[in-house]
């Protein structure tokens, strides 16, 4: 698929992946999208671009490194935008092996692979390449109530295992960039929220435990702050990134949205007391239930923009309560969607988080 703006995306049939890819294709770009279809990974994400000429779906594995050279020789992308991970945080303290597998030797097979691409290259065309990874806030750490925000020059201080992998892939990225001069980016964004999130994600969780009377498991006391952006936004930062970010440098993107845990549960339930009322008399927030802390639970994330807002001249869009109702309201129109991936894996899941807690009450 040689096309003008053919990018190679990783991780595109996941949450943030098939945001991007969606919102790529339908800006006339084209996109290889290489995905494992792992835990979160689903192609009904892409149902909309089925038999698209501009986008080509893949399934195969970031550390297949022929794979990975054969896919970059064949479609001549100008850039890879890199989210594929493991990703859930309480997946890896559970089990952590997959999140070094994927997140640290996948990152460095695709920044192996990319080298020799883009050593192959025409200057030309060697001067616009760009490999662009997408991390997290959490390679920061944990933020008191009253510390500034996370800027690009924050210490490292990753906490859980999750966060040690994407902090051991940005490393990679950097030297990889300062060794050999690949044109890398890094982003690293805070919380997001929106359309096609897998359910084992707060918000989606609590959407649908409220939808099936279920309890609303909140960890420890619920005051954990976490700056939550609608996917969208995210994605247009991305894309800014890409377009104008300079090569070996690092963009923080986040909403200035801080909300404690308790508030958005409770505000998930607001919508859904007027959106689709319980049968009983009063609120869903009655079904809140505290549960044993995760292990290790950042206390707080809070993102400073000023970096990206100056030099790229980007800002979020959707403000966190309009976000919320939009992505409610997904969730309450999907529901073809929602059933497709309870599969028996997501049930095991539920029953092997949640019902260690129980036990551990
Ligand atoms: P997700 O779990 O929804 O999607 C990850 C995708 O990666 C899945 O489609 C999965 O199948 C794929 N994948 C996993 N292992 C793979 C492998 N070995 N080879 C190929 N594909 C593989 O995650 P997400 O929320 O969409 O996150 C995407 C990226 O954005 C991640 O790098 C994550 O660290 C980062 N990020 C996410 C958030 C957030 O709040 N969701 C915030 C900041 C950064
Ligand atoms: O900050 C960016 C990160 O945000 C991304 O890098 C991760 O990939 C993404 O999963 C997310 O990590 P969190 O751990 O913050 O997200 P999660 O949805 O798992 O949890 C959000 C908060 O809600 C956190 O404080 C834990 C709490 N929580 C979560 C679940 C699943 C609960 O209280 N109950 C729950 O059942």
């Amino acid at each position: 698929m040689p096309h003008q703006k053919t990018i190679l995306v990783t991780g595109g049939a996941g949450f943030v992946g098939s945001n991007f890819v969606l919102r790529w294709v339908r800006e006339g770009g084209s996109a290889v999208n290489l995905d494992l279809q792992t835990i979160a990974g689903n192609p009904a994400n892409l149902a909309s671009l089925a038999d698209h000429p501009r986008h080509l779906l893949i399934r195969g594995d970031i550390c297949d490194a022929e794979l990975v050279s054969h896919l970059l020789r064949k479609h001549r992308p100008i850039a890879i935008v890199h989210c594929a991970a493991e990703t859930h945080v309480d997946r890896s303290i559970l089990a952590p092996e997959e999140f070094i597998r994927t997140n640290i030797q996948g990152t460095f097979t695709l920044l192996d692979q990319a080298k020799a691409y883009w050593a192959s290259l025409e200057e030309s065309a060697r001067g616009t390449f760009r490999f662009l990874h997408v991390s997290t806030d959490e390679v920061y750490g944990s933020l008191g109530t009253d510390q500034p925000a996370f800027s690009e020059i924050s210490p490292y201080a990753p906490n859980s295992p999750y966060a040690a992998s994407k902090a051991a892939s940005d490393h990679l990225v950097r030297a990889y960039h300062h060794t050999y001069g690949l044109p890398t980016l890094t982003t690293h964004c805070s919380n997001n929220y929106g359309p096609f999130q897998f359910p084992e994600k707060l918000i989606p969780l609590m959407i649908l435990h409220v939808l099936e009377g279920k309890s609303l498991p909140v960890y420890g006391d619920g005051l954990n702050i976490r700056d939550w952006l609608y996917v969208e936004d995210h994605c247009s930062a991305i894309c800014a990134v890409l377009a104008h970010g300079r090569p070996g440098e690092t963009y923080n993107i986040g909403n200035g949205s801080e909300h404690t845990n308790l508030a958005v549960v409770s505000a998930i339930c607001d919508l859904l007391d007027e959106l689709r009322p319980g049968k009983t008399i009063g609120s869903h927030k009655k079904l809140m239930q505290f549960v044993p802390d995760r292990p290790g639970h950042d206390r707080r994330y809070a993102i400073d923009t000023t970096k990206i807002q100056k030099e790229l001249n980007w800002q979020p869009m959707i403000p966190f309560h309009e976000g919320l109702r939009r992505t409610v309201e997904w969730y309450l129109e999907n529901s073809a969607w929602i059933e497709n991936v309870r599969s028996g894996a997501y049930r095991d899941w539920i029953c092997l988080n949640y019902g260690e807690r129980a036990a551990r009450k």
